[in-house]
């Protein structure tokens, strides 16, 4: 593994990432011009959707789809779909009703920036376009495949996925420990549910088996998470984007509180050996996944 690994030249993955998150800028740019009756809404939206984010979600939805021929521009509107839908979680997650956030991706959060009834409207408006967005016919020319797309980004994003985990995230704060078993539950909805989704869309876009990947999602989703709140320990908000060291002082249940920070590294690196089983039936053609498995553990915001 690590050969293979080898062979791809150090700086590949960081190009293609930082390519993935430029098309996906320019076309969420253009999916969301400042016009329409309600500018203040739309101005919002453009202020979550395009801040400096990572744009992984979109990255693996593009090299998923690599691994199947999907002509590229139906990737990329995949992909713009679920950042918008992840820019709303961002937003929401942010409230002061939810984590109560002051810093998102180095700048005020959004109900800093507007007021708080905007950033929930915001957040509505981008969640429903992530819907709109898939259900044109750029993303495939069979309604079919759209509409699968379509419910299994709303199971991702609903009460068994990422809501659901997000529930889960705020009961846990009263001060009850959960369990292992818990707190993996509780994160592979909240924060896997949509890395799942990113890593199957290439499958359904393609016709092929999503069972594969939706392995390799769930893994890396959980690996994506523990990062999360590794850095959330380990990092600073100069650094990250976002306040560190709250986790903890709001009770949030996290591989970090059960396993400490280096069960959880080693429980992170297990699961970048998962993804990498997984991602066996693709050979090397697979290589950008693994690299971004490994990206993900790695990441210092
Ligand atoms: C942050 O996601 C929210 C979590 C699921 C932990 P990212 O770290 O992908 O955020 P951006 O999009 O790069 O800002
Ligand atoms: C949020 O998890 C996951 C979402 C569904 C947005 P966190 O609350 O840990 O994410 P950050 O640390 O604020 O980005
Ligand atoms: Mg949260
Ligand atoms: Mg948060
Ligand atoms: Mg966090």
């Amino acid at each position: 593994m690590e050969r293979v690994l080898a062979s791809i030249p150090p700086d590949r993955f960081e190009n293609s990432l930082a390519a993935a998150a430029s098309a996906t800028e320019a076309l969420l740019d253009r999916l969301l011009p400042e016009t329409g009756p309600a500018p203040r809404l739309v101005k919002a939206m453009r202020y979550a959707a395009l801040g400096p984010g990572k744009r992984l979600r979109p990255f693996l939805v593009i090299e998923s789809s690599r691994l199947f021929g999907v002509p590229e521009a139906r990737a990329l509107a995949v992909g713009a779909a679920l950042e918008c839908l992840h820019c709303y979680s961002l937003v929401h997650d942010d409230l002061p009703a939810m984590d109560d956030d002051d810093l998102r991706r180095g700048r005020p959060t959004l109900h800093r920036a507007f007021d708080e009834a905007t950033a929930i409207l915001a957040g509505d408006a981008l969640l429903t376009f992530a819907f709109e967005i898939l259900s044109r016919p750029e993303v495939h020319p069979d309604a079919e495949v759209r509409v699968k797309l379509i419910g299994e980004l709303a199971r991702a994003a609903g009460k068994d996925g990422m809501a659901g985990g997000q529930m889960l995230d705020l009961e846990a704060e009263d001060g009850r420990k959960l369990e292992l078993e818990q707190v993996l539950t509780l994160q592979a909805m909240k924060t896997g549910a949509l890395f799942r989704f990113a890593a199957t869309a290439g499958a359904m876009l393609g016709g092929a088996d999503p069972v594969p990947l939706g392995a390799y999602g769930r893994a890396i989703g959980l690996a994506f998470q523990i990062a999360d709140d590794l850095l959330d320990v380990s990092s600073s908000a100069a650094a990250l984007g976002k306040a560190t060291q709250k986790d903890h002082a709001r009770g949030k249940a996290t591989f970090v509180d059960l396993l400490g920070e280096a069960g959880a590294r080693r429980r992170a690196d297990e699961l970048v050996a998962e993804a990498d089983v997984a991602l066996a039936p693709y050979g090397a053609r697979s290589n950008m996944l693994r690299a971004a498995a490994r990206f993900i553990i790695g990441r210092r915001k």
